[in-house]
């Protein structure tokens, strides 16, 4: 009952967006909707976005711990853990409705649920890679753990080039 007119807003706030070359339209209302699992579209798409800056600040600790002479092997693997569970339902951030057509600012791409498949594969690439960097931290082997946070980064940007708008 909800996803024909939010279909309709996002054919039309996709030919806005096309036609002003990605300014983000600033309806204040935008995903005041209530989704399934009971949060609001805007909602969704914040604790999305909270998710991604959490898996970005921990990564950045890895990769900051990496380059000094004796990184800090604790800080490493509480990194890798936090990032295992702030990540762990990441299939479940993508309700139908919170995409570029909800009006909410939003780097999430309409390719995410016209190719859902690739996407689950994206997500799935990425989840093993951050298993094996996290079982990778126990070894306290730097150059195995850089090895597998090379891997891990890989599939954040083979998931961004599709998935997400360009910075
Ligand atoms: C399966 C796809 C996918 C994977 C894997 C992925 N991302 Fe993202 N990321 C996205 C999408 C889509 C967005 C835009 C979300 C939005 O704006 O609603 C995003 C946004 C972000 C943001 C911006 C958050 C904000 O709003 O400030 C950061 C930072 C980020 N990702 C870091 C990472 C890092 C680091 C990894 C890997 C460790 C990663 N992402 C893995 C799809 C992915």
């Amino acid at each position: 009952m909800l996803k024909s007119p939010i279909h309709a807003a996002g054919i039309l706030s996709l030919l806005i967006l096309a036609g002003c070359g990605g300014g983000e339209p600033a309806d204040p209302n935008a995903g005041s909707e209530v989704l399934a699992n009971g949060l609001t579209v805007k909602a969704q798409i914040e604790a999305r976005q909270d998710g991604y800056k959490t898996l970005g600040r921990n990564f950045k600790t890895i990769n900051d711990q990496l380059k000094t002479d004796a990184p800090d092997l604790a800080a490493i693997q509480g990194a890798a853990a936090t990032m295992v569970e702030a990540s762990a339902n990441m299939a479940d951030w993508y309700p139908e409705g919170t995409g570029p057509e909800s009006g909410v600012e939003t780097e999430a791409l309409a390719a995410i649920w016209e190719e859902p498949e690739d996407f689950a594969t994206k997500i799935s690439d990425f989840d093993g890679a951050l298993a094996s960097l996290n079982t990778t931290t126990a070894s306290g082997d730097f150059e195995a753990i850089a090895a597998a946070v090379k891997a891990t980064g890989a599939t954040c940007g083979a998931c961004h080039d599709k998935f997400r708008l360009d910075d």
